[in-house]
């Protein structure tokens, strides 16, 4: 039985202060024994100060990104050696974000050029990660372009599979993947229950040709994408969906709480 999952991605939002506050107001609204599990994934500033509030509950850390190599001459990046060393427990792979897959550009350049992630270096940094048990949510889903081409579950099949590539089932066997269409983060617009289950569903049957039957039936498969306290319910109560992956509401713990339990 898997265990339903919520994650918090708090992307480049809050300084030291303010995170503290912001995981302070959560454990205040969350229960001791949930049965939903919980992370929060800081701006790496953050993460030693919010580990160190969070080291004797039952709320993981993870990171938002993560460097492949473990040393060296890489200027601004973070290793996953660093990461464990910090006590982070999961590590988002492949955002959109990160992916430089913005379904619109807010800044009047491109982004690709600073935030061109591959399936490539998504394989990478998985390897990595795992090298160091911690567990990577893999970000997977279609732009709207995609979405309208009807390439929907291709497009995913194909990050699933590159991003997988040479990962053995039984280390993935913990891990998580989440379900991004990129059309929905951060725009309001989420997908709808059903799409959402489907997506999830079919994800893990790619996960059962990857691996086998036994690993994608443990790993969770999470739904990302304007997930709010008013939609959460609805979003996992698919078989197959697991929990969510929270990016806007989990900066408001009020928000971010009710949606764990709408995990229960
Ligand atoms: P959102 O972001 O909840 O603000 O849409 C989700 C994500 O990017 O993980």
């Amino acid at each position: 039985m898997r265990k339903k999952l919520v994650v918090g991605n708090w992307k480049m939002n809050l300084t030291r202060a303010e995170s503290a506050a912001c995981v302070e107001s959560v454990l205040l609204l969350l229960d001791k024994q949930d049965q939903v599990e919980v992370a929060v994934c800081p701006p790496f500033t953050s993460l030693d100060s919010v580990q160190h509030l969070l080291r004797k509950t039952h709320v993981h850390v993870g990171a938002q990104d993560v460097f492949w190599k473990q040393s060296g001459a890489f200027t601004g990046q973070i290793s996953a050696n660093m990461l464990a060393d910090l006590g982070c427990s999961y590590c988002i792979v492949g955002h959109s974000e990160t992916r430089g897959r913005f379904g619109k550009l807010e800044i009047g350049e491109s982004t690709v050029g600073y935030f061109a992630e591959t399936d490539e270096t998504v394989n990478l940094k998985i390897k990595a990660l795992l090298y160091h048990n911690i567990c990577p949510i893999l970000c997977v889903g279609e732009t709207l372009a995609e979405r309208e081409a009807g390439e929907t579950d291709a497009v995913i099949a194909a990050q699933l599979r590159a991003g997988l590539d040479g990962v053995d089932g039984a280390e993935y066997y913990n891990a998580v993947v989440a379900y991004e269409p990129v059309w929905a983060i951060g725009t309001g617009k989420t997908c709808d229950a059903a799409e959402a289950e489907r997506v999830c569903g079919m994800i893990r049957g790619v996960l059962a040709e990857v691996f086998d039957e036994e690993a994608a039936d443990n790993i969770r498969v999470l739904y990302g994408g304007s997930v709010k306290a008013n939609n959460a319910r609805d979003l996992f109560a698919g078989p197959n969906v697991d929990g969510g992956l929270v990016g806007g509401a989990s900066l408001v713990a009020q928000e971010f709480a009710e949606i764990v339990r709408a995990g229960r």
